[in-house]
């Protein structure tokens, strides 16, 4: 599937190509529709795997969109047929340096449910083993985010714990998956 995509340098940007999706380094311009993305109640309480009164998802979205303007270059944007539909983040482990956590989000809900986050985040994943040198890459999500869980599996994540954090009185339960390098199953590499 992915044995088409390429890993373009174009001056000081670059594109990682794959059948159906572009990523390419976010931009600050970018955030205009990634902002729009987080209005939407739904991808909020997917995206942070919570469910709570509009007025605090609307603050973790907030402190959340602010950090991910510090990681410009480590955040990358997912496109179809020239169209921003969602992005895709990492952060290290402070505690680890070949270690990251990843994030995805397909934010425009027409397309889901159809494989473009899989596909992004094969193209992505092999980014990361293969220019990046990571060794390992960790996520989390919620118990009740049974597509988030399946598109992880797709692309070679292993649940390997369950944890539970409480807000208000009130605990939600996720998942941890992992995938270390040698076990990722590289189809861009041909
Ligand atoms: C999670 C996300 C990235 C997945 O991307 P996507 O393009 O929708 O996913 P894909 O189409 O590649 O794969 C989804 C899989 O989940 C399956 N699925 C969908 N709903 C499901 C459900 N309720 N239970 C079990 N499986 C489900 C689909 O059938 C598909 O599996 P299949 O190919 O074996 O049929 C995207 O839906 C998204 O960004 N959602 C909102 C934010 C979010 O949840 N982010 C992740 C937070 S950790």
């Amino acid at each position: 599937m992915l044995k088409l995509w390429n890993f373009l340098k174009l001056k000081n940007s670059f594109k990682l190509i794959g059948l159906r999706v572009i990523l390419r380094p976010v931009l600050k311009r970018d955030f205009k529709i990634i902002n729009q993305f987080f209005k939407d109640q739904e991808i909020i309480e997917l995206a942070f795997g919570v469910k709570y009164e509009k007025n605090f998802l609307k603050n973790i979205t907030s402190d959340y969109l602010q950090n991910l303007l510090l990681c410009l270059n480590k955040t990358f944007v997912i496109e179809v047929n020239k169209k921003i539909i969602g992005f895709t983040t990492y952060t290290y482990e402070a505690s680890q340096n070949c270690h990251i956590r990843l994030g995805i989000t397909i934010g425009d809900k027409k397309y889901w449910n159809q494989g473009y986050g899989t596909e992004a985040l094969k193209i992505f994943l092999s980014y990361l083993f293969n220019k990046i040198k990571v060794n390992k890459i960790m996520l989390d999500t919620a118990l009740f985010n049974q597509r988030a869980q399946r598109c992880f599996e797709k692309c070679g994540f292993k649940k390997i714990k369950r944890d539970s954090e409480t807000n208000f009185n009130t605990a939600f339960s996720k998942i941890w998956m992992s995938l270390n390098k040698e076990d990722f199953k590289d189809e861009a590499a041909g």
